[in-house]
């Protein structure tokens, strides 16, 4: 296994089936320096590749979920190199991992903290957690779908209020506003988080994926094109072992045995 330097991972869960990555860059409160989203980015697709995996959680510390982009690395960068070396692009690894993404989110989720979260499936919130896109008050703006998944989430007026004044929104605000699922005591967020892998994984992995594809596709298509990928997905499903193994299992009265085929 690679060692790391910025992250934690491991495996939880029955079989290890939900693995879980820690954002533990302390000193910096999780700020997203490059070295630790280039290792995000290793653990993201090393749990992809791993058969036993079911779901990824991806927590940071009570604290910091992560304090956003490096703001000391970013103090001196200009135009050229950012626009030449496409800064930020590679961040959108968590978002094209085909396996869910469940954020757990204790203290701060600022910048690109904030934007990493809207980048995985699920969100859920330690009661103490605060939410923001304070990249205004840095003379800048969100870079890495602040503007964009904030305002899906929660409505443009919220969104613009948010990325304009640079204000934080607590925990019961981001849930009674749709951002977060559900808000826990923060001793309980991750193994909430877990438990829901735990129940993910239960399923078809094949399935799962093609499920979350098409939620997905809600934020990319009209409503028409929306409906016409998903049926033709469900349509797909029974080409699969496990769609007819999970309605013969219903018919016998037991449980599904998935082989994610
Ligand atoms: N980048 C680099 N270092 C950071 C950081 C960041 N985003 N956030 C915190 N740190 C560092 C601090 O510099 C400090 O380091 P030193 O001890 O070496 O000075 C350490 O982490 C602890 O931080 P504070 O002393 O500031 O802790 P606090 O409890 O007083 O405040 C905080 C916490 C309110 C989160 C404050 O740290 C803060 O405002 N951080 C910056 C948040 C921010 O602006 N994020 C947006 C970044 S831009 C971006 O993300 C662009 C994008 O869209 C991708």
């Amino acid at each position: 296994a690679p060692t790391y330097e910025h992250i934690m991972v491991e495996k939880r869960g029955e079989g290890g089936n939900v693995g879980l990555i820690v954002l533990n860059r302390p000193s910096a409160l999780n700020a997203l320096c490059d070295p630790l989203m280039k290792e995000v980015k290793q653990a993201l697709l090393d749990l992809e590749a791993d058969s036993c995996v079911g779901a990824i959680v991806l927590t940071g510390s009570e604290k910091a979920f992560a304090a956003g982009a490096d703001i000391k690395d970013m103090q001196n960068k200009q135009f050229v190199e950012c626009y030449n070396g496409n800064f930020l692009n590679d961040w959108n690894v968590l978002s094209i991992v085909k396996k869910p993404v469940i954020a757990a989110v204790n203290g701060y989720a600022l910048g690109g903290g904030c934007e990493m979260a809207m980048m995985c499936d699920i969100i859920l919130a330690g009661d103490k957690a605060k939410f923001g896109q304070p990249e205004i008050v840095l003379g800048t703006i969100p870079g890495a779908g602040g503007t964009q998944r904030l305002t899906k989430a929660i409505g443009k007026s919220r969104s613009m209020q948010m990325c304009l004044t640079g204000d934080m929104i607590t925990a019961q605000q981001a849930s009674s506003w749709g951002l977060v699922s559900s808000v826990h005591p923060p001793d309980q967020v991750v193994d909430e988080a877990i438990k829901l892998g735990q129940k993910i994984s239960q399923h078809s992995k094949l399935i799962v994926a093609m499920c979350k594809e098409s939620v997905n596709n809600a934020y990319e298509l009209s409503l028409s094109e929306g409906l016409h990928f998903e049926k033709r997905l469900f349509h797909c499903t029974f080409s699969t072992n496990d769609r007819s193994e999970g309605m013969t299992a219903f018919i016998e009265k037991r449980k599904p045995n998935f082989t994610d085929s």
